[in-house]
């Protein structure tokens, strides 16, 4: 059997070594390269470990669906993540992660997201009218980043949250800021437990607050019992595995409820980012999505969104060329044969969605932001199109968070044109989710 060819560059880094240094710094520019000289499967390594990046659609699919079993753990970056989210069902694994789907799971059926539209509706209305008092461009990203943890909060709380929330924005932020500068200085997570700085100490004390804060409105709940409240935590509380009978433990709604608030917001504001971004470049599309918005009346008040498909495929185009979750990472359980390979036990695997969404192999002239290819009859696979992730870890908010994509559009672009700003520098920087590196500054225009 072939061995998977390993990447050798220099200089090196005196932790992160060649290729590990180049993937971590810029793995937009390199990931795809070498996928040019190397093939299918080729291997990075440091100090910290290896991980080989598969750049072949079918063996990812393999990966990540029909032979899951084999790579049923989430790489090592994850830590970064367990960090903020607690053992939740991102960072999870095995039968503890499969409990917790089964428990999370009916949260997110379409009868419960219907529950929750006129408060999407109601929220972005309320956060476009900050953007009616803008005159010389607005950077969109903080906005956003609070629009959207403003929703999910009250999604999973109801109204429980709001004298709060403020502050729920200002320990999420933190804690993000924290985890980001260990996936930027890795060497963070050698540190002994014991040193800290003025910013630890600052995280801590956010870790801190939210869990409190959280514990209490868990503790609260627990004692009222679930009636009254139609929200996620209601569910999660309600929820019992049938076989068992048993609910979660508060341990382990307080990770799933902080895994929620991360993974429900920074991704889906950063989609939106990137979408007012590709609508202000693209004015024909965009005047295209105002014509289907205005026609669909009051549409969006009778809580229907099916008028808007031009607008959902111009979010699934915007997902294909700025996928916020960029790539994934499983670990190897049981020896397998992938392709010609053979990966051993414990291998990291990490399978870079955004390859996928932009190789020249796949896609005819993929910098250019049309819509059209999400027509039902020309549709991409699953195999080269995945920004929600496959197989049994699909993200499980993908229908919450379209629906929100759609909602917060249609309520934009009803109101406002947008525009660039031309001396705006934007860059894409792939950290935990794909952000704008430098904001992203845009102006809008009452439309008349
Ligand atoms: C545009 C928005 C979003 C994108 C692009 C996105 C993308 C993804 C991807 C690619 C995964 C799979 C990760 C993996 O395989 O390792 C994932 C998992 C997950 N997402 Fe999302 N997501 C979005 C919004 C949301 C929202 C709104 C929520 C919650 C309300 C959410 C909750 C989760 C959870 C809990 C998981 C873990 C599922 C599991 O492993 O069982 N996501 N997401």
């Amino acid at each position: 059997m072939p061995s998977i060819p390993p990447i050798v560059t220099q200089p090196s880094h005196w932790l992160m070594g060649g290729a590990a240094y180049y993937a971590q710094r810029a793995p937009l520019k390199w990931i795809p390269t070498w996928a040019k000289e190397y093939g299918d499967i080729y291997t990075i390594t440091s100090r910290l470990g290896s991980a080989h990046i598969v750049t072949n659609p079918e063996l990812a699919r393999q990966v990540l669906v029909e032979k899951y079993r084999h790579y049923l753990e989430k790489g090592r970056a994850y830590a970064v993540l367990r960090v903020l989210m607690g053992n939740g069902l991102v960072t999870s694994s095995g039968e503890f992660w499969r409990g917790q789907r089964k428990l999370t799971q009916p949260a997110f059926h379409r009868r419960r997201l219907d529950a929750i539209f006129s408060m999407m509706v109601d929220r972005a209305r309320a956060y476009s009218d900050r953007l009616a008092e803008t005159r010389d461009g607005i950077d969109v990203a903080p906005l956003f980043s609070q629009l959207t943890l403003e929703i999910i909060s009250r999604a999973m709380f109801s109204t429980d949250v709001e004298s709060d929330a403020a502050h729920v924005g200002s320990y999420i932020a933190t804690l993000n800021e924290g985890a980001l500068k260990t996936l930027r200085h890795p060497w963070r997570l050698l540190l002994p437990r014991k040193i800290s700085t003025p910013f630890t100490r600052h995280e801590f004390a956010a870790r801190t607050s939210l869990n409190r804060m959280v514990n209490l409105i868990i503790a609260r709940r627990r004692a009222e019992g679930a009636e009254g409240h139609d929200d996620l935590l209601a569910m999660f509380l309600s929820a019992c595995d049938e076989e068992t009978g048993r609910g979660m433990t508060d341990l382990q709604l307080r990770d799933e409820v902080m895994t929620m608030f991360v993974a429900g917001h920074e991704t889906t504001a950063n989609a939106m980012c990137w979408l007012l971004h590709l609508l202000s470049k693209n004015p024909e599309i965009t005047q295209q999505i105002q014509s289907e918005i205005d026609a669909a009346g009051d549409a969006l008040d009778r809580g229907d969104l099916s008028a808007f498909s031009l607008t959902r495929r111009a979010i699934e185009e915007s997902l294909r060329i700025y996928p916020t979750i960029w790539s994934v990472g499983r670990r190897c359980v049981q020896d397998d044969q992938l392709g010609d390979y053979e990966i051993k036990t414990g291998s990291n695997l990490i399978i870079p969605i955004f390859h996928f969404h932009w190789s020249e192999k796949w896609w005819d002239d993929p910098e250019k932001f049309d819509p059209d290819r999400f027509l039902p009859e020309n549709r991409p696979g699953p195999e080269i199109y995945f920004p929600f992730g496959a197989g049994p870890r699909t993200c499980i908010g993908n229908q919450f968070a379209m629906q929100e994509l759609v909602i917060m559009t249609v309520v934009f672009l009803k109101r406002f044109e947008v525009l660039p700003v031309p001396e705006f520098q934007i860059e894409p920087d792939p950290l935990i989710t794909l952000r704008p590196k430098y904001g992203m500054n845009l102006k809008f225009r009452e439309r008349t």
